[in-house]
């Protein structure tokens, strides 16, 4: 049987077609399938199902950012001004630009389940909401059935685990026997903790709240009083929590967050306020970010965020009374054939009139004091300490010479601990040992005269995170270690740890220990108590804080 020649309006659908299905397939069958309509109950309720429902179903306790892309409700509501789906509208729908993001950290599933979403499911996405993103009624019902009991999708063969209810023991090399102490569970994405005087825990969460542990219970209700203009989305949010050197006299917290500007922008914001109660009551500024935008972005047009809105901040105070604020959010490197990821904001790290990609340096007020290697200097930030990071992460002050460390996320392989040195040049994107997320060298250089090399390097990536010296008792053999969170190695969801470094007492790398790998959680933070016991926190929508202890 002889084919009907096709008439104009199916040959630019079947030429658009085959562009979308790309060279893999091919076929009479399937391309003039392709010329209906996408039809949400066989191809888009199947795929939300395997790739979204997991996080945004019905299950309510995995249940992220409120969302529900199982019901028709839900999925079309208005979302504190902009929207999920727009009929007609790819790019006003919040779905696609979260699917679609060239931000890695922004998109849609996270990169930290494992999972992309290929090329042609994501053309189908768009092309269903182009057509109007029909619904029918009738199967909203149907929705929650649909809901595979354990994802159907090509799963890591890295199978989730739960952290145990009750203590358990681990071996390691120095120590035999070490006790893990799970204290509390079913926390949201904790991202820092700190130690109150009498050992009570404040931990934040990156949706946005503050959680009190105390006398050995999680409280169930978030402290009242903290910013309610966090913008949590990608790996941003809620980030650090710090206590004043004089706490116990005036009662002072710090928080750093991503404060929104507008509907999807933010930048890094440092706040206090003091603790009474379960209350934060006078939050005031303390430091904001200058925002940095992508011209798109600032015209109100543009994709999605930038940099400033996943730049990383933690903190810790010198002895001096100073406080060290480390900027990330420099992501992205244009590439020798003029592409670019992340809005190519990785030079910023080198830009000494912008904030991104250092390391900061402020009084208690946030001003900056005036012995900062460039304070005064015309178009100089006067808060920099260091420069040319990407997002670090975790910082640290060394025990015996107060210098800080920091460790810093390169993209793919070239995760950094640097030893900082006032007014030094760290090198990010100009030299580094990384590689884009789908191959590509970044630099051309691993080290550059003038430049700094890093004190530990690891290749792959364990995508570092909180960071602490041992300094206590209780854990002899690890005095002087330092103490890294992990949150995955090589880019394999479910391979975190907790990574303790030795050192020689030139400062030296002698040995490295991966711990916890049993319990395959991303680990977060990593502190030391006043007890002289070590806390960790795991990063997961139900998250835990460990305590490790010696078995005596
Ligand atoms: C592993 C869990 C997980 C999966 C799977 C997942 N998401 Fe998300 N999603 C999140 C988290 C966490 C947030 C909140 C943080 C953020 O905005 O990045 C979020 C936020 C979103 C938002 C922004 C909501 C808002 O109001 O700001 C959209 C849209 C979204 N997801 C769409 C999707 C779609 C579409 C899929 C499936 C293709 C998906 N997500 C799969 C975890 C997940």
């Amino acid at each position: 049987m002889r084919a009907k020649v096709p008439d104009a309006r199916v040959l630019a659908a079947l030429i658009a077609t085959s562009l979308w299905l790309g060279s893999a397939r091919h076929g009479s069958a399937q391309v003039e399938e392709r010329v209906e309509r996408v039809d949400y109950r066989t191809e888009i309720r199947p795929l939300f199902a395997e790739y979204c429902y997991e996080c945004h179903g019905p299950d309510r306790a995995k249940r992220e950012a409120d969302l529900r892309l199982d019901e028709k409700r839900f999925a079309f509501a208005d979302r504190r001004g902009y929207h999920l789906i727009v009929p007609g509208k790819p790019e006003e729908s919040e779905v696609w630009l979260r699917v679609a993001s060239e931000f890695a950290e922004d998109r849609m599933p996270p990169y930290t389940a494992g999972v992309d979403l290929s090329e042609e499911h994501k053309a189908l996405i768009r092309r269903w909401i182009e057509e109007g993103a029909e619904w029918p009624e009738d199967a909203a019902a149907e929705s929650a059935a649909a809901a595979p009991a354990a994802p159907r999708r090509r799963q890591s063969g890295i199978r989730a685990v739960e952290v145990p209810g009750e203590p358990f023991v681990i071996h390691t090399h120095e120590i035999a026997d070490v006790r893990v102490v799970p204290l509390a569970r079913g926390l949201s994405h904790p991202w820092s903790l700190a130690f109150l005087p009498k050992g009570d825990v404040l931990i934040t969460e990156r949706g946005g709240s503050l959680r009190l542990f105390q006398d050995g219970v999680l409280v169930p209700e978030p402290l009242e009083g903290v910013p309610s203009d966090v913008l949590a989305r990608g790996l941003s949010g809620m980030m650090e929590v710090a206590l004043h050197p004089q706490f116990e006299q005036n009662h002072l917290v710090y928080l750093t967050y991503t404060r929104k500007l507008g509907e999807r922008l933010g930048t890094v914001a440092l706040v206090r306020g003091r603790l009474e109660g379960t209350a934060l009551r006078d939050v005031e500024d303390v430091f904001v970010a200058d925002p940095w935008l992508d011209e798109a972005s600032a015209a109100g047009e543009g994709q999605t965020t930038q940099g400033a809105a996943t730049a990383a901040a933690r903190l810790a105070f010198a002895p001096d009374g100073t406080l060290f604020m480390t900027m990330g959010g420099a992501f992205g490197v244009e590439r020798d054939d003029g592409t670019h990821s992340f809005m190519g904001k990785g030079m910023l790290a080198q830009d000494l009139s912008s904030h991104a990609g250092k390391l900061l340096r402020l009084n208690d007020d946030g001003t900056a004091p005036k012995d900062n290697p460039f304070y005064g200097r015309p178009g100089y930030k006067p808060e920099i300490y260091s420069l040319g990071h990407r997002n670090q992460q975790g910082l640290a002050l060394h025990p015996v010479t107060g210098q800080p460390f920091a460790v810093e996320h390169a993209p793919q392989g070239g995760d950094e601990l640097n030893a900082i040195e006032p007014g030094a040049n760290y090198g990010w994107p100009i030299i580094s040992y990384g590689r884009h997320y789908d191959g590509p060298r970044i630099a051309k250089q691993f080290w550059r005269e003038g430049m700094k090399e890093p004190v530990v390097l690891w290749v792959p990536s364990i995508a570092p995170s909180g960071l602490t010296f041992y300094t206590g008792d209780r854990f002899p053999e690890w005095k002087g270690n330092l103490f890294v969170g992990a949150l995955m190695v090589g880019r394999i969801p479910r391979t975190g740890h907790l990574e303790r470094i030795v050192f020689n007492e030139r400062g030296e790398e002698l040995r490295r220990e991966s711990m916890l790998t049993e319990l395959r959680q991303r680990i977060r933070d990593v502190r030391q108590g006043p007890d002289g016991l070590l806390y960790v926190l795991t990063e997961e929508t139900q998250a835990a804080l460990l305590r490790l202890e010696p078995v005596e």
